[in-house]
């Protein structure tokens, strides 16, 4: 496993639309395992493929640290209800901004066997799927944000990591 360079925003690779994953491959497993390495490695809570340089269709959550999500083609089956609330992106370090997400997703994806699974998700959880699922296809989260992006404090990272 290995720490990947994680690409920061005005990188075109996060402008492109990512490629749906045809099978499972010992290189794509290793990116998999990369890629949770970088996001844990980075304090984050999720990842996209783009964010490292791969325009596949793979992200990886974790909103617990304790609570691992693969997700390979995801895609967004349902959704209820809005939160409103403080986003950040490892690919924009050092800033946040309030977005509207769905309070509830439901999401469909094949895990690292390529099996189909549904994720379920609320509060952060939900938003980091949105989130992750913008970067495949080239967008981030500072298109959508309401009002003035801020600027984020080192204590306000040590007292939460909401960035994805
Ligand atoms: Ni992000």
């Amino acid at each position: 496993m290995a720490i990947r360079n994680i690409r920061q925003i005005g990188d075109e690779v996060l402008t492109k639309k990512c490629k749906e994953v045809t099978q499972m491959t010992e290189r794509t497993r290793e990116l998999i395992e990369d890629m949770l390495e970088t996001m844990y490695e980075a304090n984050g809570v999720g990842l996209a493929a783009p964010q490292v340089g791969i325009l596949k269709r793979i992200v990886v959550i974790d909103v617990t640290g304790e609570d691992p999500h693969v997700l390979i083609n995801p895609r967004i089956v349902e959704t209820d209800g809005e939160q409103t609330g403080p986003e950040g992106c490892l690919s924009v370090p050092g800033k946040s901004g309030v977005v509207t997400r769905p309070a509830y997703v439901k999401a469909i994806a094949m895990d690292v066997n390529m099996q189909s699974y549904e994720l379920e998700g609320t509060e952060l959880l939900a938003r980091a799927i949105c989130h992750e699922l913008e970067h495949l296809d080239g967008h981030l989260y500072v298109e959508r944000v309401e009002g003035p992006l801020q600027d984020v404090t080192a204590e306000d990272e040590e007292d939460g990591d909401t960035e994805e």
